[in-house]
């Protein structure tokens, strides 16, 4: 889909704003009066408030060059921001995709906080995010479901600053986009070694790539990362991406670490069978890191930043782990294995571990789809963040919050560490109780910090993928891309130079 700014025209669809009490803005208003007020009356007939998200869609209008009106509300007109804007023109996207119509031109206006370049930038990157489709294995679409929106256009008057923000804003598009065809992509064509070869395509843009097979796992003493994986017949993979671009190649780097469980049956201690197929996207920690690569990459971020992703498959094989095994991470510490479903934790010892071990980052951010209990806390709206430092936890926050990925910040403490002793090995992987899941998750990954250590994780199971009511206009598909906006942001904001 091309996006393009543009000053004037007409086509098939045009969309306007309308903010809360039915109040039509600029663009709208000239439409109405051209039209002799068949804008104003469609609203009225349709009941149309302005809320977010609400369209009053008014067809064949007399008087205007296009055949077929949106009128999509906004919101409160002083607390919409700029990814309200960015909603409304996804709205206005998924009204029309497969619609028959070629092109939508987008007239977005001002909003009390949101300039008019910033509100055609902000709309460039709603209608691209609307857009996204994955349609690979779908052979047998029907007309009515293909899409036929080839071009949006933006009309503002002087868009060359809102045209060169939007220009910026494809490398994020293109990291979203990465992560939700990760997420999307099923478990039988997605697994450790055909991951690790979508990522090694990141050469392509400048990032190096080196992938770890489990031999040499197995020789850094990865214990608790090869445990999981050898219930399966897919061997694992460790994979860094490194992204070089500061001034000093030598300055260290932000270390961002992701769960990569292509498929989580649960082991020998076995999920239900119902829903068990949404495992697929358990991988949606290390996809939210391969999509930050590569917006960075493509962006050209003047930081340095490692990704490092452990991809495993959890299967119950025949030389599955089983409960009761003690492990040796790569630390040397051992963790006594009592639930073979608590595997996301397990994985991200060796690899959290492994980061600060070879890379003495800056700081660690690990990003996992780790617990169900977060689901519970927070549900699709918040991901579950946890750190050890309160500036890294206030950039996190307020990057999240810049993007509309919000994260929640959740408690650390001595009380909820005892939870995982056990007198059999240095730690266990469950508390044993159903109580406080999600912070239980992140205290174990602690013990594997090193003192000093600047870390958050990140429980990102409520926020990878959603469906139904859940859903955002601007986050079409079943797969999110989460954590990529989050990520780019606060490193622009706090690593770059
Ligand atoms: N991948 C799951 C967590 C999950 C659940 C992600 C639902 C997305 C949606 C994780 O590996 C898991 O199974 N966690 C267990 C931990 C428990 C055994 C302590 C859980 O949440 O039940
Ligand atoms: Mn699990
Ligand atoms: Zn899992």
């Amino acid at each position: 889909m091309d996006i393009r700014f543009v000053t004037a025209g007409g086509g098939d669809v045009v969309a306007v704003m309308a903010s809360e009490g039915a109040q039509l803005m600029a663009a709208g208003q000239a439409l109405d009066t051209a039209s002799g007020g068949r804008i104003a009356k469609a609203m009225k007939a349709a009941r149309f408030t302005g809320g977010a998200g609400q369209v009053a869609d008014v067809l064949a209008p007399d008087g205007v060059d296009f055949a077929r009106v949106l009128v999509i509300g906004v919101g409160k007109a002083d607390g919409a921001d700029g990814l309200a804007v960015e909603r409304w023109a996804g709205n206005a996207v998924k009204r029309v995709l497969t619609s028959g119509a070629e092109k939508l031109v987008l007239q977005p206006d001002a909003l009390p906080t949101v300039s008019k370049a910033d509100a055609g930038a902000h709309a460039a990157m709603g209608a691209r995010l609307a857009a996204y489709r994955f349609d690979t294995y779908r052979t047998k679409l029907k007309p009515e479901q293909t899409p036929t929106l080839t071009a949006v256009e933006i009309m503002l008057d002087g868009p060359a600053a809102a045209r060169a923000r939007a220009e910026k804003d494809a490398a994020i598009v293109e990291g979203v986009f990465f992560a939700r065809d990760l997420v999307s992509e099923p478990p039988n064509i997605l697994y450790p070694e055909t991951f690790a070869e979508r990522l090694r395509d990141l050469e392509t843009i400048g990032v190096d790539v080196d992938v770890l097979d489990p031999g040499t796992m197995e020789r850094l003493g990865m214990g608790a990362l090869l445990g999981v994986a050898q219930g399966s017949a897919r061997p694992a993979r460790l994979v860094t991406m490194s992204w070089k671009g500061a001034g000093s190649k030598k300055s260290k780097p932000l270390a961002l670490v992701g769960k990569g469980v292509t498929f989580d049956t649960g082991g020998i201690s076995l999920k239900p069978g119902a829903g068990m197929d949404e495992m697929k996207g358990d991988m949606g920690g290390a996809a939210a890191v391969a999509g930050t690569m590569r917006t960075l990459a493509l962006r050209k971020a003047k930081a340095n930043v490692v990704g490092i992703v452990a991809l495993v498959e959890n299967m119950p094989g025949a030389n599955a782990q089983r409960p009761g095994d003690i492990v040796t991470t790569m630390s040397g510490q051992t963790i006594e294995v009592l639930n073979t479903d608590a595997e996301g934790r397990l994985i991200l010892a060796d690899a959290v571990w492994y980061a600060q071990d070879k890379f003495d980052p800056a700081a660690v951010i690990d990003l996992a789809t780790l617990t169900g209990a977060v689901i519970v806390a927070l549900g699709h709206e918040n991901a579950g963040m946890y750190a050890n430092d309160e500036d890294l936890a206030q950039a996190i926050i307020a990057a999240g919050q810049a993007e509309g990925e919000p994260v929640w910040r959740m408690p650390l403490s001595s009380a909820y560490d005892k939870l995982i002793d056990t007198p059999n090995a240095d730690m266990k992987n469950i508390a044993g109780k159903p109580i406080a899941g999600s912070i239980v998750g992140a205290q174990f990954i602690k013990r594997f910090i090193k003192d000093g250590m600047p870390w958050s994780h990140i429980d990102i199971a409520g926020t990878a993928w959603k469906s139904g009511p859940y859903e955002d206009p601007i986050s079409p598909a079943w797969a999110t891309g989460y954590g990529v906006r989050l990520l780019n942001r606060l490193i622009a904001n706090r690593y770059e130079e």
